[in-house]
């Protein structure tokens, strides 16, 4: 829509020529003779131009009410072109003060007019354009002021979320941490409960030893004739008693140190050392389940990184789970070798059962907590997924490989300490 045009002209046919040279223009104009009319319409209606003439009946002249009318709506632009005579000696200041965009000076040519108020109209549309881009950038700015504070707030609150899942995370972590350490405690107790008649037998032979040469000492001596070659014998049986008395010893300190909770702290480990420590206890229960036991262990084996107490639990599982699988008896080999992987020497150990073996399909579950295929009381089924759990911490891998009805072999492989 064109801008509304108000003409203050006295002068009538001059007031008609401006209107009518407008009106072609496509514009909408009012004309008015006087100051006072100017101001009374201007009250009422918006004007984007004004084109006054100096001089006004009525003692109010177009500047004077040019400057009234502006006060009207001071926050809104007005255009303002005033004309006059070159007479009018004080109105060009007057005018500037006023703020006016064009003067023109009677008689002008009606193309100066004309240009004068479209290029004045066009410099109003561009400020109003102006006006528009400025208050929808605003406008954006604050939008985007709004959404960058709610981008913070939703950092915040995402980072303290992170940070409460952090500490849970932890907590779990923690949680988890332990009661897998009690598992690992209850299900070793298990194995000792498992081990308790294979203890027994283990200390009753060397117990009917000493017993047998303590009687044949008392006896001995009892004689009224003791004579010095019985006193060297007698020597010989308590040699033998001292014998019997430590390997009671060494079952008993070495079924303690098993059931004692370990310091999970990592040493330098003599695997043949440990694997003999380990049969000590358990050796008796294999001959008496017709289990014949065989070792080969490569000459000068290197040792380990480990902790004892931990890889003496991962044998007494392998083996005891090996005795498990031949109730009418059967063999068990255990082999210790060194072997090159990935360009590093390990330790490979491995105990080859001739028991029932494992079915396929529960090859892969063997490791998993809580499998098992036994139904006493006694058998949790925790005993491999904590020797997995064990040899990964050491770095290690435990494999198992059986036919079914035939055998069944569990490879660990052990990277060797470096130093
Ligand atoms: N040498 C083996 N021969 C045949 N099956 C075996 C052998 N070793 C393990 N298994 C099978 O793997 C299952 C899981 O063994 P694992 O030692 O984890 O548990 P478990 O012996 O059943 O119970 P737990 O060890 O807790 O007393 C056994 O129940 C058994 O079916
Ligand atoms: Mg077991």
């Amino acid at each position: 829509m064109k801008e509304q045009i108000l003409i203050i002209e006295d002068d009538e046919a001059f007031r008609k020529t401006l209107t009518n040279l407008l009106k072609k223009e496509g514009y909408s104009v009012t004309g008015v003779s006087d100051g006072f009319q100017a101001i009374e319409l201007a009250k009422k209606s918006l004007f984007e131009l004004i084109i006054a003439d100096v001089r006004l009946p009525k003692g109010m002249d177009g500047i004077e009410a040019v400057s009234i009318i502006k006060g009207i709506r001071p926050e809104i632009k007005v255009i303002v072109i005033i004309i006059t005579g070159y007479t009018d000696e004080n109105a060009p200041v007057r005018a500037l003060r006023m703020g006016v965009d064009d003067y023109l000076y009677k008689p002008f040519k009606m193309e100066v007019f004309l240009h004068s108020v479209e290029r004045n109209i066009k410099m109003y549309r561009l400020e109003e354009e102006k006006k528009e881009h400025l208050e929808m950038l605003e406008k954006m700015n604050e939008e985007l002021n709004v959404a960058q504070h709610e981008l913070i707030q939703s950092k915040k609150e995402l980072e303290d979320y992170s940070k409460r899942l952090e500490q849970k995370v932890e907590e779990r972590t923690k949680q988890l941490k332990e009661t897998q350490s009690q598992l690992v405690q209850s299900a070793k107790m298990s194995t000792i409960g498992q081990l308790g008649s294979a203890v027994a037998h283990e200390l009753n032979n060397p117990i009917g030893g000493i017993l047998g040469y303590a009687q044949f000492i008392l006896q001995k001596l009892s004689k009224p004739d003791v004579v010095p070659k019985d006193f060297k014998t007698c020597k010989q049986y308590i040699a033998y008693i001292e014998e019997e008395a430590k390997r009671c010893k060494s079952i008993v300190e070495n079924l303690l140190s098993f059931s004692r909770k370990p310091l999970i702290a990592l040493e330098s480990v003599d695997i043949k050392q440990l694997i003999e420590n380990t049969l000590s206890i358990i050796r008796h229960q294999l001959e008496l389940q017709n289990i014949k036991l065989t070792t080969n262990y490569e000459p000068k084996l290197p040792s380990i990184s480990g902790n004892v107490n931990q890889l003496q639990q991962v044998f007494t599982n392998i083996i005891i789970n090996a005795q498990h699988a031949m109730p009418k008896g059967g063999k068990l080999n255990i082999r210790v070798s060194t072997k090159m992987k990935d360009g590093k020497k390990h330790l490979q150990i491995s105990f080859k059962d001739t028991g029932c073996g494992i079915p396929k399909k529960n090859l892969e579950k063997v490791f998993e907590p809580f499998f098992t295929t036994k139904e006493d009381w006694q058998s949790i089924g925790l005993g491999l997924s904590i020797t997995y759990q064990i040899i990964k911490e050491l770095k290690g891998i435990i494999t198992a490989q059986s036919k079914v009805g035939k055998e069944t072999t569990f490879t660990i492989t052990l990277p060797v300490s470096s130093s």
